[in-house]
This record gives C-alpha cells, structure tokens and sequence, in this order.
C-alpha cells in the first residue's frame, strides 16, 4: 500500500482508511471553522518559483545546519503529542526514520514514549519540546532530564496558554486513553486491526509526565483536563530568560507569530524560532507562517535560524519557505499521516517523498545547493523591491 503512495494526499487517505475516525480527526483536524488549518496549506499557491537556467544541477546537496547541528535535510519532524494514538510502535518509529534520514526529531512533552527511551534509541540529533507549566519543578526536572540523556536542543511551546477548540474531537468522541463510546464505537467496530492493537500494546501513558499526572491524583484524567490544569497563563518574557538561564544549548520559541514578538526573543538570547501557528489547531484566524518568514527574517536578521512549521504537503512548500527566508521547515500532520499509514516505514515514505520533491524542484529551480535559494526565486518579489518608483 505504501509504495502506491505517490504523494502525502495520498498517505494521509491511507491513514483515514486505517485509524478510527477519532484517531484520524484528532491529527487532521484544526480549531473552530479550520480556516487558519486550511490557510497553512493554501497560502503557499500565493508564491510562485522562479527557475534559472543552464546552471549545474548535476548534484543536488540538501544538507545544512540548524540549531547548531548538522542536518541532511532542510526539513524535520515537529513535536506532536501521543503517538501512540496513531500506532503502536508510538513515537520509536518517528524517531527511528528521523535517524535514517539524517534529521531532528523533536518529542513533545506529551509524548507516549520517555525521553530517556527516545535518547537510547538514535544517535542523530533530538530535540525536546517543553511548556513552562504552573508546576515549575517538573519543567526544571525536563530541563535536567534533557541534559542528562544528551538532547541536543529544547523547545518552548508558546501558543499553549489553553488548549485550542476543536470541534472535530468533541464530534467523533476522541479521549485520550481511548475509550469505546457511543459515538466511537462503530469507527472502532470497522477498524479491527487497529482495535486489536489497543488491546494488545495498551500503553497510553504520557511517559513524560505521568508521574507527576498519578501524584495528582492519576486515574483516567483526559488529556485536555490535563492541559488545562497545568498549564499556566501567567507565563510571561521574563518566564522565558528564567529558562534560558536553566540550559545553555540551543533554545528555539515554537509558536511566535509577530515581528516584535522574534525581536523580543532575539534580545534575550533564543537561538531560533518555529514560526508556527499549532497546525491551525490554536487560535482559529491566525496567519499562516509562510506568509510571515520574510517579514520576521527582515526584523531579526541572519543570526536566529528560522522554521516555517505548518502545512507542507509537497517538496515546493519547502523550498519555497527556503526562499522566503526559512532555514529549514518542520511538519507535524504529514508525518503523523505515514505513522498511521505504516509505523515507521511510514513515516520513512512520508520523508522519502518529500526528500525526492525538494531535490526535483531544486533541479528544476537551478539550486545545486541549499544557500543558493534565495528570495529571487520567488517571482515578482525582486522585481518588486526594485522596482522603478522604489528606488
Ligand atoms: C497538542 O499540542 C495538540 O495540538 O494536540
């Protein structure tokens, strides 16, 4: 089946047919009426790729560096949470086909898989991502943790103050551990093969944070009562050098959205930033990060390295990224549609597919390598800034 998938449309139409409609929702959908979920993914039809000709394409090198570490690929795997919703081979099978293919992972705080496990696991670079919580003991904890099992670089969520609206989950009955409802019963029922899993491999755990979680008075306490309790809405830019202070590696801020907002990150010392918007799955409305790296790349300047994160679907949407100023793009839904489609082979197709679209388009664009993509390969944008009444 996944050799048939010739694109991530069609990996994610494998993992429909695979996951019971909770599942599949949960990574699909967005916030209220997913208009920022749909404009992660149109608004890079709003740019268009300028090709130059007769140029040495003969090789093409997608290799770079981002957050300080060496990379075969200008794109990675952003942090999603709960893995094991969508197979059981949870987050191991992510992290493993990072390792082949030469890229970062990154674990989500809400992972179902420790970081301990992961860092035992893969030898290339990882990355965790943290919250600052109401409970600053155990974001110091991961803080130590991160140190201790060798993570190269940590991640601070931003866009998090309350979990986002989505409507889909509260249709299909998605609760974390799954539960067979009223609602979800039928989905599960046409699902066997995944249904037989949950029995069988029945670890859902938040293994990040469920020893704090059974302190708390455990039980079954859904994901989104989870959320709400600890995280902490009083976090401010001073919560943030508090932890800068704590870690000396790279720090990036995933989920800033503004010029000023990159600038203020810049001052105190964050070394990049995923421009991000939580996949359309915050706050409905918000712009999507290909339309925002130029401007954000223009305030900052050269030193932050700079992630569009959202709505890839094709080698294009990255290079395009490139070329609006990004150093490297991350996605989480596209992955999560190959770990449902087929564990780790899975996701390895998803990265396939798109290693082999970044290199056809780079061929095409005349890019032999990635610092040769630049913003005169976006049409119309040179040609505007020097234009006649400019200059
Ligand atoms: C968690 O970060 C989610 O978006 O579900």
């Amino acid at each position: 089946m996944l050799p048939k998938c010739h694109n991530i449309d069609e990996v994610r139409t494998l993992a429909k047919r695979r996951l019971p409609a909770p599942m599949f929702h949960y990574i699909d959908g967005g916030a209220d009426d997913e208009w920022t979920l749909n404009r992660n993914c149109s608004a890079y039809s709003d740019y268009q790729l300028l090709p130059e000709c007769l140029r040495d394409v003969s090789t093409i090198d997608l290799s770079t560096t981002l957050f300080r570490q060496p990379l075969a690929l200008p794109f990675f795997l952003a942090p999603t949470g709960m893995s094991r919703l969508f197979h059981h081979d949870k987050e191991l099978a992510v992290a493993r086909a990072a390792e082949a293919a030469g890229t970062l992972y990154s674990l989500s705080t809400l992972g179902t898989t420790s970081l301990e496990d992961i860092a035992a696991a893969i030898s290339t670079p990882k990355m965790f991502q943290i919250y600052i919580l109401k409970d600053r003991g155990l974001t110091l904890e991961f803080v130590h943790r991160c140190k201790a099992a060798g993570y190269e670089a940590l991640c601070l969520t931003v866009d998090m103050a309350m979990a986002g609206n989505r409507e889909r989950d509260l249709r299909t009955g998605m609760v974390m551990p799954p539960r067979f409802g009223l609602k979800s019963l039928w989905s599960f029922a046409t699902h066997p093969v995944w249904s037989m899993n949950l029995a069988l491999h029945p670890d859902f755990k938040l293994a990040n944070v469920a020893h704090r979680v059974d302190a708390l008075g455990g039980g079954a306490m859904g994901l989104i009562d989870y959320v709400n309790s600890q995280f902490d809405r009083t976090v401010i830019w001073s919560d943030v050098e508090w932890l800068r202070a704590q870690w000396d590696g790279p720090l990036i801020l995933k989920g800033v959205l503004s010029s000023a907002d990159a600038l203020r990150a810049k001052a105190i010392g964050v070394d990049g930033l995923m421009i991000s918007n939580h996949g359309g799955r915050q706050l409905d409305g918000a712009p999507a990060p290909i339309d925002l790296v130029r401007s954000i790349r223009q305030m900052v300047g050269d030193s932050m390295d700079l992630v569009v994160d959202g709505g890839i679907r094709r080698g294009t949407d990255i290079v395009k990224a490139l070329a609006l100023g990004a150093n490297a793009c991350s996605f989480g839904k596209a992955y999560l549609y190959g770990l449902a489609a087929g564990g780790q082979a899975g996701v390895a197709r998803v990265l396939d597919l798109l290693k082999t679209e970044v290199i056809r388009a780079m061929t095409l664009l005349g890019c032999a390598a990635i610092a040769e993509i630049s913003e005169r390969h976006i049409h119309g944008l040179v040609e505007t800034l020097n234009s006649p009444g400019q200059r």
